[in-house]
């Protein structure tokens, strides 16, 4: 057993991961400044798991409070979820994203450093691969930045393995992944998205709750079978196990790695569409609109070395993610049939 600091902890990945820890016996404190997570989560997995969470309320660029926080806790190992991660956002606003993002973990490692721990597993996030030449991706595929997030997340990358190279971390593992869908099965925890969301699953949830009228579909003329953008999306549950797996691996050996989290199957938009609509009964009314700016025909993951180094391999299906996410939203909304 050991004990984990989540930052981030009560966001959408943090929350299932500390899920999934607590389930393999380790005991799992959350840091998080609820920017963009509801108070009770800490609750919901209190009720979800039988276990405590304590909670240090604090933002990660304020070292000394986190420094503080963490005296005497003897944390053996960090996972650092705390970001910003709205792609649309980063663009309008670069300086919030540095700001959160790079300075962030900055202020983070020089917290940990002042109290000794030096084990980090880091979220990072396949769209530093950019445009990729080809699917499916392995991780020494050259990395083309198209936005101001996955520049964050490249320099967040490259920060936390010259902390490692340097000796000040004993090791970091980056994770890289794909596109997380889906939620808890028991509808207790999931995610929560404010305002209009921007990815496909909360958006297309919300369409069939009634909250929006129809999905648009970004593009349907991409050099894919079905001329829609083709994704890996990954459940959510197996994501945290991933992390719990990869913290035990850092833990026991030490040693700094970068490895994709995927499922290595590419699935369109009109695919996916149309799993959630047998998963769940529920019609997603259509409207075909331009290609989104910035988005890539299609990519997908090599998740071999995680495999190989974790013995980890993604094991829910598309129509696992599609009714736990549909779970959750028909919950979320008032809706009693699920
Ligand atoms: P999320 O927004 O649900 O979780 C992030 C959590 O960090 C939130 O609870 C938020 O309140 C907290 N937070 C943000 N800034 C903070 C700060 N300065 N100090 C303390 N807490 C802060 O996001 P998520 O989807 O759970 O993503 C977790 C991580 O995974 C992020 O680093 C994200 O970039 C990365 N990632 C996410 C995806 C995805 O599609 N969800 C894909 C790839 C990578
Ligand atoms: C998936 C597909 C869209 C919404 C984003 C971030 C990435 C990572 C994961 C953090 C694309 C299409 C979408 C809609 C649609 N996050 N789509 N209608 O863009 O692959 O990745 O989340 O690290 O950095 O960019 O995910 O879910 O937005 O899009 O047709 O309303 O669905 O065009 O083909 P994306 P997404």
């Amino acid at each position: 057993m050991s004990r984990i600091l989540l930052t981030g902890g009560a966001g959408y990945i943090g929350s299932h991961t500390a899920v999934a820890l607590t389930e393999r016996g380790h005991e799992v404190f959350l840091l998080d400044n609820f920017s963009n997570a509801p108070r009770d989560v800490p609750d919901r997995l209190r009720r979800l798991t039988g276990h405590d969470f304590p909670v240090i309320e604090a933002d990660v660029r304020d070292t000394a409070t986190v420094s503080t926080a963490l005296a005497g806790l003897n944390i053996e190992a960090v996972i650092h979820f705390a970001a910003l991660k709205a792609v649309g956002e980063s663009e309008t606003d670069p300086l919030k994203y540095y700001d959160s993002n790079i300075i962030g973990t900055i202020r983070l490692l020089e917290a940990m450093q002042a109290q000794k721990i030096r084990r980090l597993v880091f979220s990072s996030s396949a769209t530093v691969y950019g445009q990729p030449d080809s699917s499916p991706i392995l991780e020494d595929a050259p990395t083309r930045v198209q936005n101001i997030y996955g520049r964050t997340k490249l320099v967040m990358e490259d920060l936390c393995s010259d902390l490692a190279r340097t000796g000040i971390l004993s090791a970091v593992v980056s994770l890289r992944y794909f596109n997380p869908v889906g939620a808890h099965p028991s509808a207790m925890i999931g995610e929560t998205p404010t305002g209009v969301p921007n990815n496909l699953m909360p958006y297309m949830t919300q369409v069939a709750t009634g909250q929006r009228p129809f999905l648009n579909v970004f593009g349907n003329d991409y050099d894919t079978p079905d001329g829609t953008g083709v994704r890996d999306y990954i459940h959510v549950m197996d994501l945290a196990h991933a992390h719990a797996l990869a913290v035990e691996h850092i833990l026991a050996k030490d040693v700094s790695l970068t490895v994709n989290l995927g499922t290595g199957k590419g699935i369109s938009v009109l695919e996916m569409i149309n799993a959630f609509e047998s998963a769940t009964g529920c019609q997603i009314p259509l409207n075909f609109s331009p290609r989104r700016p910035g988005d890539v025909a299609s990519y997908y993951a090599n998740p071999g070395l995680a495999e190989q180094i974790f013995g980890w391999k993604a094991v829910l299906d598309v129509n696992a993610m599609c009714r736990d996410a549909w779970r959750w939203e028909a919950k979320r909304a008032g809706i009693d049939d699920v």
